[in-house]
């Protein structure tokens, strides 16, 4: 297994934040399992497990082991021409994941292009965007025991997926590394429109093609193509503005708590908070509450808030994890004083 000493962290995370590790593996290979496991099992402090970084905030150096995931691999196992069963290994790139699928005429990711990360760490917060989440697609997750050198597979309903969250997020289950992910895609089938903006993105599609209004619901490559220009419209670019895409979660609450806001809205003058249904709850856009607290295209230093959209936050270049931790605060105070909720980071945060 790849030895790489000390390693500065910063260029292997989107969000570009300086920090380094004390010490780093590659993993590269299942075969290297046993010696990563000699390893870990005589250090003291349990090992940051690293895909793409790409929701991580590192806002100090890591004493810890810091073990970089990298295996590769995409099967198709069986497919009965309906639908196929692929195997994905967790180093593979999430994107290059579902650009492959649409190549293989698989659908189900198209909603999922461009987000940035590894296909193993895609269920460890269930990825979700424009109104699909990957726990549609599991059929399994196969993960390693660092502290007990053993696998287990997790059947979709044993991961426990939910908003941003799964059993992997849970107290007392940090032990496990993920491998691979089988995945259930389907040959033609339903594709999802419902999320806002997805109908009116197809629909300029067509204008500037000069189609008449279409009467066959679009392919999942077209609707790939119309996430991705939503997305490159509206999020920065990791590869030129460090970021970690949403940085809070959207508060899921009690309709109850959702009337209060709203209440505060109208009484401030701010408008109809935008809200979306989750069950009997209702789930509030955190972008919404934070643009009206000013925030957005905020900056202190080389931290700041995307002028572009409000939930995420940006590195200009130079921000420190401490400025960009200390800005997320502000965030959170200031949207508790004027609206009583707390938000709640979506990155993993290690200070
Ligand atoms: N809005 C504002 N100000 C802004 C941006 C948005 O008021 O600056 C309001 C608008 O009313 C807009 C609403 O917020 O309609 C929702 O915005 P958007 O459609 O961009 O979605 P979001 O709820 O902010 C979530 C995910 C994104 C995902 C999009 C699309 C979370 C935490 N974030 O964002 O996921 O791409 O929906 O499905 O659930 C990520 O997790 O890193 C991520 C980017």
């Amino acid at each position: 297994m790849p030895y790489l000493g000390r390693l500065p962290l910063g260029p292997l995370t989107t969000f570009g934040l300086a920090a380094s590790a004390d010490q780093a593996w590659q993993l590269d290979s299942l075969a290297e399992l046993d010696d990563l496991h000699r390893f870990l099992a005589a250090t003291p402090r349990p090992p940051l497990l690293m895909g793409g970084g790409s929701n991580l905030l590192l806002a100090r150096d890591l004493v810890e082991p810091v073990v970089l995931i990298r295996t590769r691999g995409r099967d198709r196992l069986d497919d009965d021409g309906r639908t196929a069963l692929v195997e994905i290994a967790a180093g593979e790139n999430w994107d290059g994941v579902v650009r492959w699928s649409l190549d293989e005429g698989l659908a189900g990711l198209e909603n999922l292009i461009l987000i940035p990360g590894t296909a193993g760490a895609a269920p460890i917060q269930n990825i979700g965007a424009y109104g699909v989440e990957l726990a549609s697609v599991i059929d399994s997750v196969r993960a390693w025991h660092w502290r007990e050198n053993r696998f287990e597979t997790f059947s979709r309903d044993a991961c426990r997926f939910g908003y941003r969250d799964s059993l992997f997020k849970q107290p007392g289950q940090d032990g496990w590394l993920i491998v691979s992910l089988r995945l259930r895609l389907r040959r033609g089938g339903p594709v999802h429109l419902d999320y806002g903006e997805i109908r009116a993105e197809l629909a300029a599609a067509g204008r500037r093609r000069g189609t008449a209004a279409p009467t066959a619901p679009p392919s999942a490559p077209e609707v790939a193509a119309a996430v991705e220009r939503i997305r490159r419209r509206k999020l920065p670019d990791p590869a030129v503005l460090g970021n970690a895409g949403s940085f809070f979660k959207n508060p899921v609450v009690a309709a109850a708590t959702a009337d209060r806001v709203a209440a505060i809205a109208l009484a401030e003058g701010l408008g109809q908070p935008a809200s979306y249904p989750a069950g009997d709850s209702v789930k509030l856009s955190a972008a919404w509450l934070i643009d009206r607290c000013g925030w957005k295209g905020h900056r202190d230093g080389d931290a700041g808030v995307s002028p572009g959209h409000a939930l995420v936050l940006v590195n200009y270049g130079r921000a420190s994890g401490a400025g960009m931790l200390a800005l997320a605060r502000g965030i959170q105070a200031s949207v508790e004083a004027r609206f009583g909720l707390r938000l709640e980071p979506e990155p993993r945060i290690i200070a």
